[in-house]
């Protein structure tokens, strides 16, 4: 078990595709833990790969409230359907502090390898959901604000360059 060190915006990782896992070993498997234990100590609800320097089609996402366990890993997944999109807040651990409101779809099925090999396919919803997409996003060198209007981005780009000059990023 460890706590891995978690990337923030500006690292070009968070922009690139992630490979696909061909092979489900023991380094992937302990991954997995590594990365659901990092996101706990995080106080985060969901942690892609790429947050952690790997650019790796896996993603761990928890949403139920600390103290309760729900673990779900994510290797190779894919939202294959979704319906009724809803605008919600949204953070993220490589966006510490910046919380803004993105809209997606309150309801999607994601199909996606489990750690024993097998493909299955799970419905999400609210806030599940919404962690799914966000999640696999990162998988796809995607984040959260690439859904603001231009203005808002352009906001949310300047506070973090302001806070990349004063250290605090
Ligand atoms: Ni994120």
């Amino acid at each position: 078990m460890a706590i891995l060190k978690i990337v923030k915006y500006g690292d070009p990782i968070l922009r690139q595709k992630s490979q696909p896992i061909s092979e489900i070993n023991n380094d992937v498997k302990q991954l997995a833990e590594d990365m659901l234990e990092t996101m706990y100590f995080a106080h985060g609800v969901g942690l892609a790969a790429p947050q952690i320097g790997l650019s790796l089609q896996i993603c761990v996402i928890d949403v139920l409230p600390e103290g309760k366990n729900k673990p779900y890993v994510f290797i190779n997944p894919k939202i294959v359907s979704g319906e009724n999109k809803v605008e919600q807040e949204e953070g993220c651990l490589s966006f510490p502090k910046i919380y803004e409101k993105v809209k997606r779809f309150d309801k999607v099925q994601v199909e996606y390898t489990d750690l024993k090999g097998n493909i299955n396919t799970v419905s999400a919803e609210g806030f599940f959901a919404k962690a799914c997409q966000h999640e696999i996003d990162h998988l796809n060198g995607k984040v959260f604000i690439d859904y603001l209007p231009d203005w808002k981005r352009k906001q949310v780009e300047k506070e973090i360059k302001r806070r990349k000059k004063s250290k605090t990023w």
